[in-house]
C-alpha cells in the first residue's frame, strides 16, 4: 500500500485528462482556456497510457480513479477512457469531475462503460447568476443533466465555491434545492491560485461560519470513507440530500489527505499546490506499469506534511484548470 513520510495513505488518484476547458468560471479562467486546445489534445495521454497509468496505481492499493480536467467531457474518447479505467483490476469506483454541459447527452454512455460518480460545479442556482460566473447560460441543461444522473442511480456531487460577491447571498436557494434533491453539495472555499489574487482577496469566504450555521440548524456530521473526498460532510433528517464543506485553509486539511494528482501529460503532482510535477510520461508511454509504480513509489517520499496556503504560497498552480481541483 501507497504510504508517505507521515503515515498517509492513497486510496484515491485524481486523473486529469485535459487541461482544456471550454467555461470561463470568474475564479479559474476568466478569459477563458488560452492554449492552443489541438496541441494540448495531442499532448494529453492517450487511452492506452492512462490504461497503463490506472494498473501501475491499483497495484499500489489505489481503489479510486477520479477523471478530471479542464473538462473532461471534451475529450472525444471519453467513453474509452472510463471503460478503460473501470476494467482495471482493483479499481472499485470510477468518478467523474465536470462542468455538467454535457451531462444530457452523454451522462447514459459514461454510466454504461462503468462511471458510478459524479461531480458536477454549479457555482449558482440562479440562472442569470450561474451565466455571469461560467459565462454560460446553460444552467438548465446541466440540472437536467443531474435529474438523469439521479434517474440512473449514480452517486452524484455537486461542487459550490463560494464567493462573497457572487452566490454568497444565494446560499438559501441551494439548502431550499438540497431539501428535496439526494445530491451531496459541497460548498468549497475559494483558494487563492496565481492567477487571481485580487479576485480571492474580494471573494474568500471562510467555509467556519457556515458549519456554525448547519450545526446550529440541526445538521449532524456523517463519518468519512476511507477513499472519501476531503469534505466534512453532514446530514439533517429534513433534507432528502447532504452538504459537504471543503475548507482548505482550516488547520490539519492536510493530515487526511488520501489523494494523488497525475496532470493530462503525465506529470505526477503530490500536492494541488505542489510546485512543480514529476514527470512521469517516459515511463507510462514504454507501457510498463510496474517501472511506472516503481517511480510513482519513489516520487512519493516527497511529499510534504501540508500545502502552507494559509501562508499565501501557491506553488506553480496559475489556476486549478491546470489539475482539476
Ligand atoms: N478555489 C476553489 N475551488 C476551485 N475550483 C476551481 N478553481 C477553484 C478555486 N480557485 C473548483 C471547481 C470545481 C472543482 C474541480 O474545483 O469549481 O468544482
Ligand atoms: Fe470552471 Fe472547472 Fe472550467 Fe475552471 S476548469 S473554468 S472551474 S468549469
Amino acid at each position: 500500500m501507497l504510504q508517505d513520510n507521515f503515515g498517509r495513505r492513497f486510496y484515491y488518484l485524481r486523473l486529469s485528462v485535459t487541461d482544456v476547458c471550454n467555461f470561463r468560471c470568474n475564479y479559474c479562467l476568466p478569459d477563458g482556456y488560452q492554449c492552443d486546445p489541438s496541441v494540448e489534445r495531442e499532448n494529453s495521454l492517450s487511452v492506452a497510457e492512462v490504461g497503463t497509468v490506472v494498473r501501475a496505481f491499483a497495484t499500489l492499493g489505489t481503489e479510486k480513479i477520479r477523471l478530471t480536467g479542464g473538462e473532461p467531457s471534451l475529450r472525444r474518447d471519453l467513453v474509452q477512457l472510463i471503460e478503460k479505467v473501470s476494467s482495471t483490476d482493483g479499481i472499485r469506483r470510477v468518478a467523474i469531475t465536470t462542468n455538467g454541459y454535457k451531462l444530457p447527452s452523454c451522462i447514459d454512455a459514461w454510466h454504461s462503460a462503468g462511471l458510478d460518480r459524479l461531480n458536477v460545479s454549479i457555482d449558482s442556482l440562479d440562472r442569470a447568476q450561474f451565466h455571469r460566473i461560467t459565462g454560460h447560460d446553460k444552467l438548465h441543461k446541466v440540472l437536467a443533466g443531474i435529474d438523469r444522473a439521479l434517474a440512473l442511480g449514480i452517486d452524484t456531487k455537486v461542487n459550490a465555491v463560494l464567493l462573497r460577491e457572487h452566490n454568497l447571498a444565494s446560499l438559501s436557494q441551494f439548502m431550499h434545492w438540497v431539501r428535496e434533491t439526494p445530491v451531496s453539495l459541497r460548498f468549497i472555499e475559494l483558494m487563492r491560485t496565481g492567477d487571481n489574487r485580487d479576485f480571492f482577496a474580494s471573494n474568500h469566504v471562510a467555509g467556519a461560519d457556515i458549519e456554525r450555521h448547519l450545526l446550529a440548524e440541526g445538521w449532524e456530521l456523517v463519518p468519512r470513507e476511507r477513499d472519501a473526498g476531503p469534505a466534512r460532510e453532514y446530514a439533517h433528517r429534513d433534507y432528502a440530500g447532504r452538504i459537504g464543506l471543503i475548507t482548505p485553509y482550516s488547520k490539519d486539511f492536510c493530515k487526511s489527505c488520501n489523494r494523488l494528482r497525475m496532470s493530462a501529460q503525465g506529470k505526477m503532482h503530490l500536492c494541488l499546490f505542489a510546485s512543480a510535477g514529476i514527470d512521469l510520461r517516459e515511463a507510462i508511454r514504454s507501457g510498463d506499469h510496474e517501472l511506472v509504480a516503481a517511480q510513482v513509489r519513489s516520487a512519493l517520499s516527497g511529499k510534504q506534511a501540508s500545502h502552507l496556503l494559509e501562508s499565501g504560497y501557491t506553488g506553480a498552480t496559475r489556476n486549478l484548470a491546470m489539475l482539476g481541483g
